[in-house]
């Protein structure tokens, strides 16, 4: 593409049918705001200008996407979309082509727009249409005998006849800006709803001689916008469609491609097999040959090659090494560390931790704070007792120790290289290399013992 692209997108309206305290732009498709979904287009297509013009719910809008290599621009008064892309006119370069978006409509193709721009020039301008069966409340589109576009008609001021119009204006349009500046200003609101069409300009563009080009979208879903939650979830089902699809051809098999959910950047290798029902979430990267289980939750973290995360496994902000095994029922909270060949059983939960090559935390256990060197076994239900009631402190475990079951570690504490915890000990000191420790009381036995016999009631 060799000319010049702004991007201006429409989100001034108010979204009165989502029936909701947030302003619609910011309701998510793929954990992602809509509008972010069409800055997102913007940033791919290196546009030179991006203008988002917002009105209702402004001030959450700003709060939530704050301007970044794009520039907000308030339509105090919705009076048309031909009034919102008039705000921007200013702000938008002479010799560019702008494209209009819309901001509740997310799921643009980058070569559905890249189309749509090479289709026009300084001198011509492209509208994207799309053929559906029915066409209600939507802008028709008006071409003649030798099927050129002449004009879009609003449903509101169609003729019975227009009405039966299959072909409809998708709102996304590409316009050579220094005629966009030119019919801006000639656009009138005498029609049914007193606002000023940006559809308008089709007309003045057909008086002016200036071509008007028409891509057909193939994919009805690619263009739909959103008014309410039916639509959303709609929406949302495609976009996961699309993004699962994009897995599988990067070598992921998924046991149902419908039943995965990815909000985020998921990077995946080949052979990786994911079960059903999994969400991913944030930056995930997934090595080769990784396998994850059914029902488990990844936000933002690395899983290296071979490793395998068994069912009903949350992890979150960590780094997993290469082989490792993690679950079934495990959390992994933020700032885990992995190393290669670790293992983390059922029901055990870690946070800021670091485990060592080979060591393994098997069964019902808490690991936080915490530095372990290579094989180490951890017994089930140790815990480090991490929290005082007001500080964190450290539990270091050296390499090649043994720590029994149900065992306290109150921290700080330090054990050595080789050493080894009795089970049942509560260790509030630090414990050599090599050294046993146990705090377990003696064990008494005694024989014949009776136990109690129950008393009869009278
Ligand atoms: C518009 C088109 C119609 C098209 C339809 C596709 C016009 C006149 N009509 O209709 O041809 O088929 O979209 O969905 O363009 N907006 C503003 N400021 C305004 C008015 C609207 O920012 O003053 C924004 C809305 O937030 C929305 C977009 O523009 O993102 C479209 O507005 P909407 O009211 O949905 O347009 P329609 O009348 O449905
Ligand atoms: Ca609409």
């Amino acid at each position: 593409m060799s000319q010049k692209v702004n991007v201006v997108i429409l989100a001034a309206g108010k979204g009165t049918r989502m029936q909701s305290a947030l302003p619609k732009v910011l309701h998510c498709v793929g954990g992602k705001p809509l509008l972010q979904h069409s800055l997102d287009l913007a940033t791919s297509l290196n546009a030179g200008r991006v203008n988002a013009v917002i009105g209702h719910g402004a001030e959450d809008i700003r709060s939530s996407i704050p301007e970044q290599g794009f520039n907000y621009v308030l339509q105090a008064e919705q009076l048309g979309t031909g009034h919102a892309v008039a705000q921007t006119l200013d702000a938008l370069e002479e010799d560019a082509i702008v494209l209009v978006l819309y901001g509740d409509v997310p799921l643009i193709e980058i070569d559905t727009a890249r189309d749509l721009l090479n289709m026009s020039n300084e001198n011509k301008m492209a509208v994207l249409t799309c053929i559906v069966d029915d066409p209600t409340g939507l802008g028709r589109i008006i071409r003649n005998g030798d099927g050129l576009v002449q004009a879009i008609v609003e449903e509101k001021d169609a003729t019975a006849e227009q009405r039966h119009i299959q072909e409809i204006n998708t709102g996304i349009m590409a316009i050579p800006v220094h005629k966009l500046k030119h019919w801006l200003p000639l656009l009138k609101d005498d029609n049914a709803q007193n606002e000023y069409y940006l559809t308008d300009i089709i007309g003045l563009a057909v008086q002016d001689g200036c071509e008007v080009a028409a891509k057909a979208c193939q994919d009805p879903l690619e263009v739909q916008g959103v008014n309410n939650r039916m639509q959303l979830a709609t929406l949302e089902r495609h976009y996961q469609q699309r993004m699962a699809e994009k897995l599988m051809l990067e070598g992921a098999t998924l046991a149902d491609p419908s039943r995965i959910d990815i909000r985020g950047d998921i990077e995946v290798g080949e052979d990786v097999t994911i079960d059903i029902n999994a969400i991913l979430e944030g930056k995930v990267k997934i090595e080769n040959s990784v396998s994850i289980g059914p029902n488990c939750v990844l936000k933002n973290c690395t899983i290296a090659a071979g490793t395998v995360i068994d069912a009903y496994t949350h992890i979150e902000d960590a780094e997993i090494g290469r082989d490792c095994n993690i679950g079934p029922f495990a959390r992994i909270r933020p700032g885990t560390v992995l190393e290669q060949d670790a293992k983390i059983g059922n029901f055990v939960e870690t946070k800021k931790a670091r485990i060592g090559k080979g060591s393994k935390v098997n069964h019902l256990s808490y690991v936080g704070d915490c530095e372990l060197g290579e094989n180490v076994n951890v017994g089930a239900g140790t815990i480090t007792c991490n929290y005082d009631g007001t500080n964190k402190h450290l539990t270091v475990i050296g390499d090649n120790v043994f720590v029994g079951s149900n065992t306290a570690l109150v921290a700080p504490v330090t054990i050595a290289a080789g050493a080894t915890i009795g089970a049942g000990s509560t260790i509030t000191k630090d414990v050599a290399a090599d050294e046993l420790a146990l705090t377990r009381s003696k064990q008494q036995n005694i024989s014949g013992w009776q136990r109690p016999e129950k008393k009869k009631q009278d």
